[in-house]
């Protein structure tokens, strides 16, 4: 049932916050930790809202080849539930002022959140598509603390190191962050976004 496989995919995204080293970074493990109780209060919740209509975006494309490649990883155990609910995932671009090369190489779903398949105020939670050799340009989230964890493909973020599969990187609020991915496979990160209610609410981005 897709409803279950969201609460699933969840699960499996908190157990990694849980259990994964921090690399012996104190931002890192805070916002890992924050993570982790976030979830642990929100995931009693069963309710999966029917009055999200599922919805594509032209980067869909690649999702079955990205869930393909993220279930050779360690972290496929969080893909596998992912695979489940792909058909009731909402696609969406989440700028008004989307850069055109973006169109069709890029869009993000949120399972946890105001707007996700899974109600909450507190913290949000989804997945990010990107095509093979797309670019995702500069942007920031003005009041949110993000982390993505990379499930499929390798992709480099402000030129400053290459990132495969099982990483977790992290963006304070503010911080400009582009993304680029050069190789001929797709990109599918999971993203958290904490913050204030208000601040998770609005779930701000912003092109720079
Ligand atoms: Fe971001």
């Amino acid at each position: 049932m897709p409803a279950q496989g969201a609460l699933l995919f969840l699960h499996a995204l908190k157990r990694w916050y849980h259990i994964k080293p921090s690399g012996g970074s104190e931002e890192i493990n805070r916002h890992m930790l924050e993570v982790d109780n976030l979830l642990k209060k929100e995931l009693p919740m069963d309710t999966v809202r029917l009055d999200i209509n599922p919805s594509d975006k032209p980067v869909c494309r690649y999702l079955q080849n990205a869930v393909d490649n993220g279930l050779k990883h360690e972290t496929g155990y969080i893909v596998t539930h992912l695979q489940k609910f792909t058909s009731i995932l909402h696609w969406q671009y989440g700028y008004g002022n989307l850069p055109e090369d973006m169109k069709e190489n890029y869009a993000y779903s949120e399972i946890l959140g105001p707007r996700g398949l899974i109600k909450s105020s507190d913290i949000a939670a989804g997945v990010v598509l990107l095509a093979p050799a797309a670019f995702y340009h500069y942007h920031e989230h003005p009041d949110l603390t993000e982390s993505y964890l990379n499930l499929a493909g390798y992709f480099s973020q402000n030129d400053q190191a290459v990132y495969p599969p099982e990483s977790i990187v992290l963006n304070q609020p503010g911080k400009p962050h582009k993304i680029t991915n050069d190789s001929s496979q797709p990109l599918l990160l999971a993203y958290i976004w904490t913050g204030s209610k208000k601040a998770i609410l609005e779930s701000r981005m912003v092109f720079d």
